[in-house]
């Protein structure tokens, strides 16, 4: 038996307990109240709220806009209010949605739903999930909003071509509650279903569809995708410096449960997944996925050397010798908390040294985050809340194009360079963090 299917029968049988103590219900209403908290933990590792929650607004109640090339389109209400959520769809009805994006109304949705992961539910934890929206989500009226699409991209039609087209065929995996511990199994059910990791992590083709929707599907899988929301998604898959290849089990899980560890630290739409979802997810089927990520080999064939570092420029910047491009700007601004040696403060100011955002050719995740400041919130396993101020006012383009080239190429990375044009670039689509915290001002001198 899996340590956390037990972890949850305990805790579910533990609330069950006291509302048959209390109350004296029945036998019944306690089973319910077990499947309601499975579903409960169902919901979190599918990420459903981030997705359906207004900023602000009441959870699942819907009302986030979302970006898409042809338009905005806004998530929905699934709350069970009968009028405007879920409150009137049965079982079937919700599972059908949930496998195949055909709605109780019969039309198709936007594929911003990630139900072709979500397909590979399976039928217990389908249940569960049903139990809690139903039984565990307070009821919210509010209607839904019409998308921003201009007719005709805006008729639905197409989505169930689409659909045909690539929409796996759902078929739900088996039972996970007779695996016991972790599991490479568990993990590529987690990270390819309920995870719905590719959403973002894999390319999307001409149609937004994913290029592939695990392993078996090829090389695209997991090999890096985006941008959301201006930030690329990294490749999941080992290839040496640029990717996960250094980073062993342990390092994933820390990365995935407190949005830091050695290596680096979560930041933009990272952020959110590790904030409502992952810091949620229990330690086996976190050591889970990172053993599936671990299974998933270099898609090119020729994977880059792994990462060493380089003593170069913390020698030269020791000196006081600044004459590489970016240095002065580097050790005015930004040396007070990722240190002259590159290394950060582990667990605090994430190493800039071999962090695998810095490997990659495109300098557009270096910019985009120089250039809006980034900020992971206090988690349940980490507390402390970590700040970056943005430089987009503080720094012009060619200053932080110098600086992020400085920190693509120095301590052993193997980034690519920035230019002034990459900068002035991403400054069209970057927004400057609203942090609330005077201390983390970037002007700080400190050395
Ligand atoms: C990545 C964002 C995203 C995530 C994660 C997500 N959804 Fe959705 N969902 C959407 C969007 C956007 C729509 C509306 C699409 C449209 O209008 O065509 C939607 C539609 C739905 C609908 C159809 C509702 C209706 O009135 O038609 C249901 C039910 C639903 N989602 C349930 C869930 C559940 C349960 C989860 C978690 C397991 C979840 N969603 C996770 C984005 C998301
Ligand atoms: C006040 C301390 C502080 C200063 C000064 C600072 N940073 Fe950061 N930096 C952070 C924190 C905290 C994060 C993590 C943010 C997050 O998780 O969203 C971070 C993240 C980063 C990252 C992404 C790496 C990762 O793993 O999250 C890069 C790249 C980066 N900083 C570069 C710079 C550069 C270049 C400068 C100077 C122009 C700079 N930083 C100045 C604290 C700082
Ligand atoms: C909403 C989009 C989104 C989803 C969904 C998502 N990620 Fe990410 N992920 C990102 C972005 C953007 C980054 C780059 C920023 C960073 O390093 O935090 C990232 C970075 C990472 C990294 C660090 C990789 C590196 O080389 O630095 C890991 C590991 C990771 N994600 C794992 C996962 C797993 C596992 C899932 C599914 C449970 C997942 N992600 C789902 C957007 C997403």
């Amino acid at each position: 038996m899996r340590r956390h299917v037990n972890g949850m029968k305990t805790f579910g049988a533990a609330l069950a307990g006291m509302f048959v103590a209390s109350a004296g219900v029945s036998a019944a209403q306690a089973d319910d109240a077990v499947l309601i908290a499975k579903g409960a933990y169902v919901a979190k590792l599918g990420d459903c709220v981030a997705c359906h929650t207004s900023k602000g607004g009441p959870e699942f109640a819907g009302g986030l806009p979302m970006a898409t090339p042809i338009g905005k389109i806004y998530s929905t209400n699934i709350t069970p209010d009968a009028d405007t959520g879920i409150g009137s769809w049965s079982y079937d009805d919700f599972a059908r949605l949930m496998r195949t994006g055909v709605r109780k109304d019969g039309t198709t949705v936007y594929p911003a739903m990630p139900y072709p992961s979500y397909a590979r539910l399976s039928d217990g934890d389908m249940h569960a999930l049903y139990a809690f929206m139903k039984g565990g989500v307070q009821a919210v009226h509010k209607s839904n909003k019409a998308s921003d699409i201009p007719w005709p991209l805006s008729m639905r039609w197409p989505l169930g071509v689409w659909r045909h087209m690539f929409a796996p065929s759902a078929t739900p995996a088996a039972d996970q509650s007779d695996l016991s511990g972790p599991s490479v199994a568990r993990g590529a059910y987690l990270v390819e279903g309920l995870g719905h990791c590719g959403s973002c992590h894999t390319a999307r083709g001409l149609a937004m569809q994913e290029k592939a929707l695990s392993p078996e599907d090829g090389s695209a899988y997991l090999a890096g995708g985006g941008p959301i929301d201006g930030w690329p998604a990294p490749r999941l898959r080992s290839e040496g410096a640029d990717s996960l290849g250094a980073w062993g089990v342990d390092d994933i899980v820390a990365f995935l449960k407190t949005g830091r560890n050695v290596h680096g630290s979560t930041f933009g739409a990272m952020n959110d997944v590790v904030v409502h979802s992952l810091q949620y997810t229990s330690d086996d089927d976190l050591r889970s996925i990172a053993m599936f990520l671990k299974t998933l080999t270099a898609s090119s064939g020729n994977s880059t050397a792994a990462y060493r570092y380089d003593a170069t420029e913390a020698d030269a910047l020791h000196k006081a010798d600044v004459s590489k491009p970016g240095a002065q700007v580097y050790v005015d601004r930004c040396a007070a908390c990722h240190r002259t040696d590159g290394k950060g403060y582990p667990g605090v100011f994430p190493a800039l040294a071999g962090n695998p955002v810095l490997q990659t050719a495109s300098p557009r995740a270096a910019l985009h985050i120089v250039m809006s400041g980034g900020q992971l919130p206090a988690l349940k396993k980490a507390p402390s809340r970590l700040v970056m101020g943005p430089y987009a006012d503080v720094l012009d383009d060619q200053e932080i194009a110098d600086v992020v080239t400085f920190i693509q190429t120095s301590w052993g990375n193997k980034g690519g360079p920035a230019t002034a044009k990459d900068a002035r670039d991403v400054r069209k689509t970057s927004e400057p963090l609203e942090t609330d915290s005077a201390a983390f001002t970037p002007k700080s001198q400190d050395k």
